[in-house]
């Protein structure tokens, strides 16, 4: 990754890899690049998402070996305060271990598996400001298991092995949670706000991999329903801090009913869109359906470059000079511009002007938020709703019925 000026260690992973505007929090990027908050660099991309998705597709239908079951429905569900940094990265302690180990975790629904850089990365792999690492020496509950684990993150991957140990989250404690400590991360997350992060994606369940946290919350009885949501606040609004739910959801964060659509495929919270438009008939994009994720790890909304182009000229925005990927407005453009709408099963959620348009902190420049991302040949295409999404959209993600849902946010 191309970045990295001595201040940005100062700051989030994420803010090194995104940023207000553009900031792809942490997996982000997933392919793009993005201007800095603060500093007004561009940076390299994070994350291509080319990895996952050229996993095999495994047909939706085929049953998972071991589902969720045995849900013990007497736990009440629990909430998370999420600090916000800056709009880009919002995350919360975890503990690792006996006594425990504290750890900030962001939580990615992209990410399958928790982990957390390990005692035993050599000195000089983490760049990080403030270090905190898993000891198993130190933990009375550690069990060796030692299969390696990886995660990719754009421009680096996340290595290291897998160990077992109790961990506590919201005050509860799951117990035998098998986790990645990190040996090798890529520089992007050095100084960043966050150790690790906390997989809230489906892991290889069908490849015998161990239950992700999630799930072992489930099957402990630890939770009443296998739900999780979140609500994702704007850093400068008024109202409740970003809270995700574990087991269910909060009444409090969101109103009306929930638009529900369907998972399309079996090991990711990706799910069909009938169409994406521009209110007030200004264009449409996506006619003949197409797929999005809702990606906790991405602050906007990213799309195939070809269709975000489209949106984006209709919208009136430039392409951004040397930067054909960001889209610009000019202030004056910004009173006239339409919603963006998502059609769902039928059914509408619309994206207000003000929550697709970033401003651009030391340039003052505006920016679409609509941003393209080139898939390789051979993947295929999908759409990342990102937090510009979530802060709009209360979301529900539903492990068994399989399913995503939308309500207003409150
Ligand atoms: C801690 O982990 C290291 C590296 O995997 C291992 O060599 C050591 O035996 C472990 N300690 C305990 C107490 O199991
Ligand atoms: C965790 O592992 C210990 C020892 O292997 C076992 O006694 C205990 O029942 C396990 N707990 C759960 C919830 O699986
Ligand atoms: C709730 O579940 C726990 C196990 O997770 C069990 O020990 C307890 O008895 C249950 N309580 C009720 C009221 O069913
Ligand atoms: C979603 O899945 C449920 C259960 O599999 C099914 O009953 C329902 O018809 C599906 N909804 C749509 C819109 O496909």
């Amino acid at each position: 990754m191309n970045l990295t000026p001595a201040v940005v260690l100062l700051l989030t992973w994420v803010s090194v890899c995104a940023a207000h505007f553009m900031s792809l929090p942490f997996s982000p990027a997933r392919g793009l690049p993005w201007q800095h908050k603060s500093f007004g660099k561009l940076l390299e991309p994070c994350r291509p998402i080319g990895e996952r998705l050229q996993r095999p597709i495994q047909p939706l239908l085929k049953p998972h070996k071991r589902p969720i079951r045995d849900f013990r429905l007497n736990a009440t569900t629990r909430d998370i305060k999420l600090a916000n940094y800056y709009d880009n990265l919002y995350y919360a302690p975890i503990t690792i271990g006996t006594p425990g180990q504290t750890f900030n975790v962001a939580f990615d629904t992209e990410t399958p598996i928790t982990w957390v850089p390990s005692i035993h990365s050599p000195p000089r792999q983490i760049f990080r400001r403030i270090t905190k690492k898993y000891n198993n020496e130190s933990s009375s509950t550690y069990k060796a298991n030692g299969k390696p684990f990886e995660v990719s993150y754009g421009p680096g991957l996340v290595l290291g092995y897998r160990s077992q140990d109790n961990m506590a989250i919201a005050g509860a404690t799951v117990h035998n949670q098998t986790f990645g400590e990190a040996i090798l991360e890529p520089k992007m997350f050095a100084g960043s706000m966050i150790d690790g992060v906390f997989g809230l994606g489906f892991s290889g369940i069908n490849a015998g991999e161990e239950l992700p946290v999630f799930d072992n919350m489930i099957m402990q009885g630890l939770l009443p329903a296998p739900v999780f949501s979140f609500y994702v606040k704007k850093y400068d609004s008024d109202g409740p801090e970003s809270v995700l739910t574990l087991g269910g959801t909060n009444p409090d964060y969101y109103t009306g009913d929930f638009i529900f659509a369907n998972l399309s495929m079996p090991d990711r919270w990706q799910f069909e869109i009938d169409r994406i438009q521009l209110s007030n008939d200004v264009g449409t994009s996506c006619l003949y359906k197409c797929q999005a994720v809702v990606d906790t790890g991405t602050s906007f909304i990213v799309g195939p470059s070809h269709e975000v182009e489209g949106l984006n000229e209709m919208l009136g925005a430039k392409p951004r000079a040397g930067d054909p990927k960001l889209y610009t407005l000019d202030h004056s453009q910004l009173d006239s511009l339409p919603d963006l709408e998502f059609i769902v099963n039928g059914q509408k959620l619309t994206i207000a002007s003000k929550d697709y348009v970033s401003k651009g902190e030391k340039s003052g420049q505006y920016y679409s938020g609509i941003v393209g991302k080139e898939f390789k040949e051979g993947e295929r295409p999908v759409w990342f709703l990102g937090f510009s999404f979530l802060r709009t959209y209360y979301t529900q993600f539903d492990k068994v019925k399989r399913r995503v849902g939308f309500a207003k946010a409150s």
